[in-house]
């Protein structure tokens, strides 16, 4: 372990889209970082990937990978499945986690990550990445500030008129647990109750479809596995909350709409709040009024090296990262009941 020093020695698991596109870029220019194993069950990506990023280690199972090197944390990059296992394997080997989202394919799956953090004593963070765009964290200032009162009507929107993801395995729901809702509806759900302050779901009525998705269709991200769709394309929800408040959500990945939109809008008594993008809206002396701001601290940020950064400072800090294990596990605890509710055609009650 070499947490006693400044640098943190970092092994990824799965070698895919988002450990390319986000991670490795984002943790191998942290200067407290040295990125010194990767493991993919497919060897070649595990090897070009290590090769792109001067990695030495390269496994095909994580297992043998936290066993053999001296790692501090491991993020974890496979498809949902995968998660549980991969990250409990992690912090039971005595590593800071970082999982992509979601957190698990279930209520029961996430509880026992968080079980897995609390008795290692290790960080096991969510890579919820949207609340640390420079919208969302001065929306979240703007909330602690009491600007918006008791906010008590919260709506969101995760709508892709097309945008059903082409790769990987994420039309499959017995390795994704879901579609549109669990892997894309997520991160603005998850974004939002972190605005609110995560007050406690106490029902969940929803609906999904899919009517898109089993036949081919027009898509910019290239034509999708109809074929092996077994997903939702749409989901809607209406959730309440023990502080009396009320959710409203939306999304989708294919749906026949004007344009893709996403956004979360809050009602406080005092004033409300767009998030995307940022806009707060009150009465005052006698007028209907509306502010945004004109620089935001941060605004040119990549949302991803600011995830990297909060995940390493907080292992350095020994303190919590942004995104924590229990918030997340309610996120997941909605959307588990967002298909119970779904399928049963009737409200579920939570808490
Ligand atoms: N935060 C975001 O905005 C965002 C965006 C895209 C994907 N994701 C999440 O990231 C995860 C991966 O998505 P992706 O787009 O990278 O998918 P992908 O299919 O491109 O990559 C997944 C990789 O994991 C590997 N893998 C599978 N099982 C493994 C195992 N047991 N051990 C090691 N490697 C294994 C696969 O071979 C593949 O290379 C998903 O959970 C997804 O929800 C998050």
């Amino acid at each position: 372990m070499t947490t006693s020093t400044t640098t943190i020695n970092v092994g990824i698991v799965g070698a895919g889209n988002i450990a390319r596109g986000r991670h490795l870029p984002c943790f191998k220019k942290h200067p407290n970082v040295r990125l010194v194993a990767i493991s993919d069950v497919v060897a070649d990506l595990a090897a070009s990937a290590a090769q792109e990023y001067e990695i030495p280690g390269i496994y095909t199972d994580y297992r043998d990978m936290f066993e053999k090197e001296h790692l501090d944390a491991a993020i974890i990059c496979t498809p949902n499945k995968f998660h549980a296992p991969a990250s409990i394997a992690a912090l039971e080997a005595g590593l800071h986690v970082l999982c992509e989202k979601p957190m698990a394919l279930d209520p029961a799956e996430g509880r026992a990550m968080l079980d897995a953090a609390n008795k290692a004593g290790k960080i096991l963070s969510i890579a919820f990445h949207y609340r640390h765009m420079a919208n969302v964290r001065a929306a979240r200032r703007i909330v602690d500030s009491g600007e918006l009162g008791d906010i008590y009507m919260v709506r969101v929107h995760a709508l892709r008129r097309r945008g059903v993801p082409s790769w990987g395995t994420f039309v499959q729901k017995h390795i994704q647990g879901g579609g549109a809702m669990i892997d894309f509806g997520v991160h603005l759900l998850d974004t939002a109750l972190w605005l609110m302050g995560n007050p406690q779901p106490v029902e969940v009525c929803a609906s999904i479809s899919q009517r898109l998705g089993k036949a081919p269709n027009v898509n910019p991200w290239g034509q999708w596995n109809y074929q092996e769709f077994t997903v939702e394309d749409q989901a809607a929800a209406f959730v309440r909350f023990a502080n009396g408040a009320s959710m409203l959500l939306e999304c989708s990945w294919a749906l026949n709409i004007p344009e893709s939109y996403e956004n979360i809008s809050l009602s406080g008594t005092d004033a409300g709040m767009e998030v995307f993008p940022l806009k707060v809206n009150k009465a005052h002396l006698d007028m209907l009024t509306s502010w945004k701001p004109d620089w935001m601290p941060g605004e040119r940020d990549n949302p991803g090296d600011v995830q990297a950064a909060d995940f390493v400072s907080a292992i350095l800090e020994g303190r919590q990262p942004v995104s924590q294990a229990h918030q997340a596990l309610q996120t997941t605890e909605i959307v588990d009941a967002i298909y119970r509710s779904a399928e049963a055609g009737a409200a579920i009650r939570l808490g």
